[in-house]
């Protein structure tokens, strides 16, 4: 059955993706929890996410995984956030694009960051939380964010957030569903994600986290498990998993 997804607003929570991990047994399928102002963000390896209250859209979507995701599938559901965020960005005209795994870049600056969270039973995935923070109407970022924007700052003018949630949660809805229903195969979203990658086939310098040394490498893709497939000096292609590569930027 096709869930239509709920949106909760909430004024103001320490984290939408906390708030909805406690709530996780109550909460149905496609529901969204979302805060004009989140006091404890959380983005990834541990950094906090910054966010002007009442400007932007934080928010988290819960996935009750029926039929099951196998957990070594987990990467499609990054593939098909993403890929919601580019298409929901360029109906208003941004084009953007996708820094591997899952932050959305409008050139060489972040305008949105994602962060999902899965419960795993078995060899199957049981729900998933998967938050978002998208710069929409903030102008003035702290200075400690290397590189941030914002719709406004693209565009020059002013969104309704609240507007702006239930396209983007249309988006999403429909492109999770066409993949839970078959009609959209898992290689061509992998194909529409590889089209969207950002620096992807040209050569660019970064950090290697396992030998601790910098290289310049070229991005060719995606393998196992979603991990990003960079080509070496030498022509070799190596794996790294999120945590074993950072890009400089
Ligand atoms: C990142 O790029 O580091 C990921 C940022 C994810 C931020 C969102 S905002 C809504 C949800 N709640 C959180 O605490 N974090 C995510």
């Amino acid at each position: 059955m096709k869930s239509k997804h709920k949106i909760i607003w909430l004024n103001e929570v320490d984290s939408t993706n906390e708030e909805a991990k406690r709530h996780i047994s109550v909460i149905d399928n496609l529901s969204v929890l979302t805060a004009l102002s989140q006091t404890a963000g959380r983005g990834q390896r541990g950094n906090s996410w910054l966010s002007a209250p009442g400007e932007n859209l934080t928010f988290s979507i819960v996935l009750k995984h029926e039929p099951k995701v196998k957990a070594y599938d987990q990467f499609v559901i990054s593939e098909i956030v993403s890929l919601s965020v580019v298409d929901f960005l360029s109906s208003y005209g941004i084009s953007a694009r996708i820094k591997w795994p899952n932050d959305i870049y409008v050139g060489d600056r972040k305008i949105c960051g994602i962060l999902i969270e899965h419960s795993v039973t078995g060899d199957s995935l049981s729900s998933s939380i998967v938050g978002i923070g998208l710069n929409i109407n903030q102008r003035n970022f702290n200075v400690t964010l290397p590189n941030p924007t914002s719709v406004f700052l693209e565009k020059g003018l002013r969104f309704n957030i609240y507007d702006m949630l239930e396209e983007l949660m249309r988006i999403f809805r429909n492109n999770w569903y066409n993949y839970i229903d078959g009609s959209a195969r898992h290689a061509d979203i992998c194909h529409s994600y590889l089209d969207l990658l950002w620096r992807k086939d040209k050569p660019y310098r970064y950090i290697d986290r396992k030998n601790e040394c910098e290289f310049t490498g070229i991005i060719r893709g995606t393998g196992s498990f979603g991990h990003l497939i960079i080509e070496k000096e030498k022509g070799e292609l190596e794996e790294f998993a999120f945590k074993e590569i950072s890009y400089i930027i």
